[in-house]
């Protein structure tokens, strides 16, 4: 068998082409999803929103969008593809973010998540988002609280510092190879120990090894209203 020679993932602005797969990744990665109407009405009519997505080739591996109000960039949604994570897609998703946030002149990035979601919430403490109050039962499926995170000025020195050295990390490592079965081999970190490692604590074990299910508890971040469902 021929090994198919590494593909970089880039990272690009979602078009309605894109709705099917970004179906899917929702799915998988949500209990209360999003329908694809919602993100095409957000395509299409927001103008506040900025969604992009990750490629792999001609496969979409992840998505995340911002709305930018004023000078401030909230971030309404995020998620890699169950399959592709742990491989430094989410950093990618959240650099070109932050990136986007900044050359429209937000000030700061903020966002909800949820207290149970470690994987995110590791994610987001990697970027400079600090943990700034709670939403009380923002969550109205088991109405769990939400964190409300946000980063320091984006265009102070910390913040450009610490964006400056994971872009360079997120450069530096390698690119993702397939297996046989189509979907991207575990790779340990440098220093890290096996992959099984990344899901030794109790909040990473929410994350994604595991089966293919939607996560038990949606993290949802910010749902605009009109997209808002009551229960599971
Ligand atoms: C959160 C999510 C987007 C992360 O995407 P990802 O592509 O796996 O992220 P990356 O591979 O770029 O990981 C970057 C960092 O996130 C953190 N992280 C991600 N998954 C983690 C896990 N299972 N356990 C611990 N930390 C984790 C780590 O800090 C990691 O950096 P490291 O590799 O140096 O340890 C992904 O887990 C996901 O789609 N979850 C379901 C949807 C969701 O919860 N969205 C967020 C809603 S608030």
């Amino acid at each position: 068998m021929v090994a198919r020679p590494p593909v970089r993932v880039v990272v690009d602005l979602m078009t309605v082409d894109d709705l099917p797969a970004v179906h899917v990744i929702e799915h998988e990665s949500f209990s209360t999803p999003w329908p694809s109407h919602a993100y095409r009405q957000e395509l299409e009519n927001n103008r506040l929103a900025h969604y992009i997505v990750a490629r792999w080739g001609d496969e979409v591996v992840g998505f995340a969008g911002i709305w930018l109000l004023v000078d401030e960039a909230h971030v309404t949604t995020f998620a890699t593809r169950r399959a592709w994570r742990r491989q430094g897609i989410g950093e990618r998703l959240l650099l070109a973010l932050l990136d986007l946030a900044i050359a429209r002149g937000a000030n700061e990035a903020t966002l909800e998540v949820r207290p149970s979601n470690g994987p995110a919430r590791r994610l987001y403490e990697k970027y400079g988002f600090k943990v700034v109050g709670t939403r009380l039962r923002y969550y109205s499926d088991n109405n769990e609280d939400a964190l409300i995170m946000t980063t320091d000025s984006l265009d102070g020195r910390p913040m450009k510092a610490r964006i400056a050295e994971l872009r360079a990390a997120v450069a530096a490592r390698p690119d993702i190879e397939l297996g046989p079965d189509g979907q991207p081999i575990a790779r340990s970190r440098a220093g890290q120990g096996s992959p099984a490692a990344d899901t030794a604590d109790s909040d990473a074990a929410a994350d994604s090894d595991a089966p293919a299910e939607p996560e038990p508890r949606e993290p949802r971040i910010i749902r605009p209203s009109r997209f808002a469902r009551r229960g599971p």
